[in-house]
C-alpha cells in the first residue's frame, strides 16, 4: 500500500471554500485524521479494477499520489500483478456488501465500474453496497454506457436503440448480462443523496490518451455525435470527477476530445 509522506496539503484535494461547507463534513473526518498522521493523500477504493477501465484507473490514481484499494474478482486478482506492492487488492464480488464495507472504509473517493453481466443483479447489487457503506461525503463516481438516462430527455439514434432491443433480450436469454439491472443500479444512484456523479460512456476504443473528454447532459447533442472515446480517457474523466464538485449530481455523457463532433462544437461552448 503506498502513501505519500505529508508533501500534499489538504487543499489540494479540497478547495478551502469547498472544504468549509457541511456536505464536506464526512470527507474531512477521513482526510483530517490521516493528515494529522502527516501521511495525507485522497484514498481511493476502484471497484472493479481489474478490468480494462478498472486497470487504467489504477494507474491514474497512483499517478496522482492517491492510496488505491482495488475490489474484483478472486480469479482476477492476477490481473493487478503489475501493481503488486503499491495497492492494497481485495478480492471478492463487487456485490458482496460485506467486500465492499471492507474495501470503502475511510476512503474519500470511490470509483466503481458498473457492469450488468449475469442475470443475478450484479450491478444493482455493487451500487446499493456503496452507496450504503461508503465514508458520508465521499465522492462517488460511477461508469456506465450512454443507453441510461436521467431524465429521459437523452435522444438515441436508431443504432443504439437497436442494440439494446436486441441485446437486451439475448442477454438475459443466455443468461450473459442484464442491461436492465444496469438502468437498476443507475436509478438507485440517482435517488440517493450521496455525493455521486454518473459517467455515461460512448463507444470505446483503445489507444493513446487525447485529454479529458468533452461531454453533454444529453446524448444526442451535436458535441457527441462522433461516439467514441478512447478508453483511456474515459477512465481519466472518472479520475478527475473525484475532484470536480462541478460534477456532483450529473451524469455527464463523454465524446474524446480530438473527435471530429467535440472539436467542431467546442467553439459553442466556450
Ligand atoms: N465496452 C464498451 O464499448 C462500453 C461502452 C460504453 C460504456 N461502457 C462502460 O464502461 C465500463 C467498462 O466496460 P468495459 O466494456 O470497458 O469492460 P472492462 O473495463 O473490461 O470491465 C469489465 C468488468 O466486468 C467484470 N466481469 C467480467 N465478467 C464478469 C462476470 N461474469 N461477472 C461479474 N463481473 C464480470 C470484469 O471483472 P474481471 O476483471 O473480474 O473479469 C470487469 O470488472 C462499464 O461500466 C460499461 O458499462 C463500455
Amino acid at each position: 500500500m503506498q502513501k505519500v509522506e505529508g508533501s500534499s496539503p489538504f487543499s489540494r484535494f479540497f478547495p478551502l471554500n469547498q472544504a468549509g461547507s457541511g456536505d464536506f463534513e464526512g470527507v474531512r473526518t477521513s482526510a483530517s485524521s490521516r493528515i494529522q498522521e502527516g501521511t495525507f493523500a485522497m484514498k481511493v477504493c476502484i471497484v472493479g479494477a481489474s478490468g480494462k477501465l478498472g486497470r487504467y484507473m489504477v494507474q491514474q490514481a497512483l499517478d496522482r499520489g492517491y492510496e488505491v484499494i482495488g475490489v474484483c474478482r478472486e480469479q482476477s486478482v492476477g490481473k493487478l500483478d503489475p501493481f503488486k506492492g503499491r495497492i492494497t487488492v481485495v478480492p471478492g464480488a463487487t456485490d458482496n456488501r460485506t467486500v465492499i464495507e471492507r474495501a470503502v472504509e475511510g476512503c474519500d473517493g470511490v470509483l466503481v465500474v458498473l457492469v450488468p453481466r449475469g442475470v443475478h443483479h450484479y450491478a444493482s447489487g455493487t451500487a446499493q453496497a456503496v452507496l450504503d457503506y461508503s465514508p458520508p461525503g465521499a465522492r462517488l463516481v460511477f461508469s456506465c454506457g450512454w443507453h441510461i438516462t436521467r431524465d429521459g430527455q437523452d435522444v438515441y439514434s436508431w443504432r443504439l436503440r437497436t442494440i439494446v432491443r436486441v441485446f437486451g433480450p439475448v442477454g438475459r436469454l443466455t443468461r450473459f448480462a442484464d442491461l436492465d439491472d444496469q438502468v437498476e443500479a443507475c436509478r438507485r444512484v440517482f435517488a440517493s443523496d450521496t455525493r455521486w456523479t454518473v459517467v455515461r460512456g460512448s463507444d470505446l476504443e483503445e489507444g493513446e490518451s487525447q485529454g479529458l473528454p468533452v461531454w453533454s447532459r444529453h446524448v444526442g447533442d451535436p458535441i457527441l455525435e462522433s461516439n467514441i472515446t478512447r478508453r483511456v480517457d474515459f477512465a481519466l474523466f472518472m479520475v478527475e470527477a473525484l475532484r470536480n464538485d462541478a460534477l456532483v449530481h450529473e451524469a455527464p455523457a463523454i465524446v474524446g476530445r480530438k473527435t471530429p463532433s467535440a472539436l467542431a462544437h467546442a467553439a459553442d461552448r466556450e
